[in-house]
């Protein structure tokens, strides 16, 4: 009786190896096949043109502003103001812009404390879509939240400086230029 019964339990393994092994084949393909898709998620192709502008600006910022406002944005109390939470920056899009245009050279003041020191004046060396994108970057990073900064809105007030290369006075001086706004 034994020796009949032997091979037929071996046969009947048979299926259950094979479940087996497709099971391990499809729980190894499973997590790969998530991870590829995931891949190709975080690809540049999709990614929005917000994001690119952000992207595109936070270099700008590493190339320009980095000494002195730091790479968090924190800059350095008492002489070179943080960008978080920064009242004219992310106030009206305007200012931003005529701020890094200009540069700066009179008393301003930002989240309770005056400054009284250098900004230089990017209008020189940046363009307008660099302006825009570097503004973006800062707008909306570090836990900032203001609206986007586009080309054409640099575009326009730059040309409503005219030929002027002189800094800002100061805060009095941004100021009073908020009443002749050139953007909606
Ligand atoms: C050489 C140092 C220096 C560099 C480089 C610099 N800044 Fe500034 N920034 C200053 C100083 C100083 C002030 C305050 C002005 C003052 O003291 O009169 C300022 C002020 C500002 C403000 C206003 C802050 C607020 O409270 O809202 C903004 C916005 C700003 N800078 C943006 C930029 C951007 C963007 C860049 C790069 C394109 C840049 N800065 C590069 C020194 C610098």
């Amino acid at each position: 009786m034994t020796e009949h019964a032997e091979p037929q339990k071996g046969a009947s393994h048979m299926p259950a190896v094979l479940t087996a092994l497709i099971a391990i084949v499809f729980l190894t393909a499973v997590p790969f096949l998530v991870l590829r898709a995931g891949d190709r998620r975080a690809e540049p192709a999709v990614m929005d043109a917000d994001t690119r502008e952000r992207t595109e600006g936070e270099k700008v910022y590493q190339r320009n502003c980095v000494g002195c406002h730091e790479p968090r944005g924190q800059g350095r109390p008492g002489q070179y103001p943080s960008l978080i939470g920064a009242p004219w920056l992310l106030g009206d899009k305007e200012t931003a812009i005529r701020i890094v245009l200009l540069g700066v050279v009179g008393p301003m003041e930002c989240e309770g404390r005056t400054y009284n020191n250098a900004m230089p004046n990017f209008g020189v060396n940046l363009s307008d879509l660099d302006i825009a994108r570097v503004l973006t970057f800062t707008r909306g990073h570090w836990g900032n939240q203001a609206d986007a900064v586009n080309e054409a809105e640099v575009a326009k007030v730059r040309a409503s400086l005219g030929a002027r290369t002189q800094p800002w006075g100061g805060g009095g001086e941004l100021d009073a230029a908020r009443k002749s706004a050139v953007l909606p």
